[in-house]
């Protein structure tokens, strides 16, 4: 991307070649049949969704390529999306039973993610759209996972607390309605999802990090290492997680080479988690607290984890607060979350032809209350 259009995209005005902001009439029909396409980052995700509920089709492809590398690498997951998506785009309609010309809109993830491969499904859904006639509404990725679990629980009880933890994101917002945000906190530094992946990469595991570590931990000890709760005694519900890390690689130093024992390694990851959950629990208690919600609700891949679920699903009971998680192909990333938002917000006649693809959270044009 030109610094042109960089700057365009930080000032809110329309790069050059991006369609400007302009409204969606509510229109309930035009939600009926919904393509959702989500290439954000490395999963590669087709759904279509009818009504507003019922998922017809939903495909989700995990690029393996990146594991040979402990990490994702950008140019190579906005080739991947670039040969997967008319596939895979196919290949939902064909699951779902539907024709081209049965879809009455297109939800896209314009923004936030890496830009190569959102301007692929970008560039996608304009395409296709135009062809077919229908609205193309752009769907902002961290809105979607907040409404996430709604598509198998229904409407969450308002206002809501919920906690966005993946690979790119540490997240607490309160959600006061469908686009009424409030933001509570985020982490300083690596997201919840990035510490586990660079503790794993130290660790020698496999990438992604969390399920392994998960794993590993459930036959580890969970006291064997003092590894920091990082912020907990500060006010206000921010994260950092990169102290943690740094405490995993000095204990990894204490240990000497690799090879290391099992057991060693299954302590490590129990303490880790430990720690990671210790503090995602009490900044999310705190949130809670402070704003009375009456739900919580999980989002992003690492909400996956069990052993976090269980924690969380605990601090709601003792507050008598809902707690509502998706199932986890719907926390990790999939256009199953972007087809429903998608839905909703054309149901309700909020405004999203916006389709400039943006990098960051912070310049996506997410309305927030905070101010
Ligand atoms: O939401 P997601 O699929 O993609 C984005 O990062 O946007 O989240 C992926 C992240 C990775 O960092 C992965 O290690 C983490 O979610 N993750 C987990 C678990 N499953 C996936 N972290 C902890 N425990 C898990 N079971
Ligand atoms: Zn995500």
């Amino acid at each position: 991307m030109s610094a042109t259009a960089r700057a365009a995209q930080a000032s809110g005005a329309p790069a050059a070649g991006a369609s400007p902001a302009s409204a969606v009439a509510p229109d309930a029909r035009a939600a009926r049949l919904v393509l959702g396409i989500e290439t954000s980052c490395d999963d590669c995700s087709v759904a279509v969704l009818e009504g507003g509920e019922r998922l017809r089709a939903h495909l989700i492809a995990a690029q393996d390529i990146h594991r040979l590398y402990g990490g994702v690498v950008p140019e190579l997951a906005s080739r991947a999306h670039l040969e997967l998506l008319p596939k895979m785009v196919r290949e939902a309609l064909a699951e779902a039973a539907a024709a081209p010309g049965d879809l009455t809109a297109i939800a896209v993830t314009r923004a936030p993610g890496l830009v190569g491969s959102l301007v692929v499904g970008v560039a996608f859904a304009r395409a296709y759209g135009l062809a077919l006639g229908i609205p193309v509404i752009g769907i902002n990725h961290i809105e979607a996972h907040l409404h996430a679990a709604a598509l198998e629980h229904g409407e969450s009880p308002l206002p809501a607390v919920a906690l966005v933890v993946s690979g790119g994101h540490t997240e607490l917002v309160e959600v006061l309605d469908l686009g009424r945000y409030r933001w509570l906190g985020s982490t300083r530094d690596d997201a919840a999802g990035e510490a586990f992946d660079k503790v794993a990469k130290l660790l020698a595991l496999s990438f992604p990090g969390g399920p392994a570590i998960e794993r590993l931990a459930a036959a580890g000890n969970p006291a064997a290492f003092d590894f920091p709760r990082p912020m907990l005694n500060q006010p206000g519900c921010d994260f950092s997680f990169s102290g943690l890390k740094t405490a995993v690689a000095l204990a990894a130093a204490a240990q000497g080479p690799p090879p290391w024992p099992g057991a060693w390694i299954a302590d490590v990851a129990a303490s880790f988690q430990a720690a990671v959950l210790d503090t995602l629990a009490a900044k999310t208690r705190r949130a809670l607290e402070q704003t009375g919600a009456r739900a919580l609700t999980l989002g992003g891949g690492v909400a996956c984890n069990l052993a976090l679920c269980l924690r969380l699903a605990g601090e709601c009971a003792r507050l008598g607060v809902a707690f509502r998680v998706p199932s986890p192909r719907l926390c990790a990333d999939n256009a199953a979350m972007i087809a429903h938002l998608g839905a909703r917000l054309i149901t309700r006649g909020i405004p999203s032809a916006d389709l400039r693809v943006v990098a960051s959270l912070e310049e996506s044009g997410l309305p927030a209350d905070n101010d």
